[in-house]
């Protein structure tokens, strides 16, 4: 079992360089209010546990890993925003507390996102990340790459579409790789771009990150129809509700959680992405997969 104690210290280390980011800006308005009520109010900080794991390994600097962090996280934050939106999923709580929008207002949630993505590139871009230009360019094309309208918008954009239609399951697992995996691709491959490594690398690195998203969404939609609000902060049974397709409405318990485990036995065969140090990532992958309660 992964050692949850981990995962507990990542998440103080980069609470503290939000909070620290935060304390060097002066403004009072509700927009910055918002903005980082959204970023501040809990969560996992589950894509920098992987950045800052992996640059670790990779020996990275910490002043360079810490921007790369920021920016996925405040990335994360933005697509949770809007992803609460009335006109989105109509959420009322995440995290355990009220949603942006509830607790602002809606035309303040949608530019608390927008802002958060722009802090994101203004973060990548700040020489702090690399001294190379070169390697500054690539880590920002990535990052619109993999957020826009190839990657998390476009997936974000199916999950609405195939609401109350019947659709397929290689059309669920597309929107899957695209509104969840692509900010776990890019968690884990930005340390390997960063330091210049292989094409091959980078990309077993994608492919892990593919896998993880993919069952990490389907462990969310396991939790979405068994899990309390207390465990997930989040109102359960929402998924059936909003007539979204999922998985496991496809596929049904057994299978969804039987691919889980194909997906994490495929991200971690030959121990071949993270050298010597895939135990780690392997336990992390099997410990998401063994929580599911089917
Ligand atoms: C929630 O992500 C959205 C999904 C991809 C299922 P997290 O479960 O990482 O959310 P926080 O950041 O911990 O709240
Ligand atoms: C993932 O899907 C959301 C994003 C990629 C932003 P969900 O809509 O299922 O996530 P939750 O359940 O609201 O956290
Ligand atoms: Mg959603
Ligand atoms: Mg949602
Ligand atoms: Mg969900």
């Amino acid at each position: 079992m992964i050692n949850l104690s981990i995962l507990n210290e990542n998440r103080k280390l980069v609470n503290k360089w939000i909070s620290d980011y935060f304390l060097k800006i002066d403004n009072q308005t509700q927009l910055y209010k918002a903005i980082k009520y959204g970023v501040s109010n809990g969560g996992k900080r589950l894509r920098p546990y992987f950045i800052v794991e992996l640059s670790k390994i990779l020996k990275i600097p910490k002043i360079s890993y810490k921007q790369i962090a920021l920016s996925v996280e405040f990335i994360h934050c933005y697509s949770l925003i809007h992803d609460d939106l009335p006109s989105m999923d109509n959420d009322d709580f995440r995290r355990g507390k009220v949603t942006v929008h509830k607790k602002f207002n809606e035309s303040t949630a949608i530019l608390a996102g927008n802002c958060l993505y722009n802090m994101a590139i203004e973060i990548i871009l700040d020489s702090k990340t690399s001294k190379n230009n070169r390697i500054r360019l690539e880590l920002l094309k990535m990052i619109t790459h993999n957020s826009g309208s190839e990657g998390l918008m476009l997936g974000q954009y199916y999950d609405l579409f195939y609401e109350n239609k019947n659709t397929g399951i290689n059309n669920i697992l597309n929107t899957y790789s695209l509104k969840t995996s692509k900010l776990f691709e890019l968690s884990i491959a930005m340390p390997f771009v960063l330091q210049s490594r292989s094409n091959k690398e980078i990309k077993n690195a994608k492919l892990y990150g593919r896998n993880f998203g993919l069952i990490y969404q389907i462990a969310d939609d396991f939790s979405d129809l068994d899990k309390e609000f207390n465990e997930t902060g989040k109102i359960p049974g929402k998924d059936k509700e909003k007539g979204k397709n999922t998985i496991i409405s496809k596929v049904g318990r057994k299978n969804a959680l039987n691919l889980c485990y194909d997906l994490a036995k495929e991200a971690t065969k030959d121990n071949k992405i993270f050298g010597n140090n895939d135990y780690k990532f392997r336990e992390l992958i099997f410990d998401i997969v063994a929580k599911i309660t089917y």
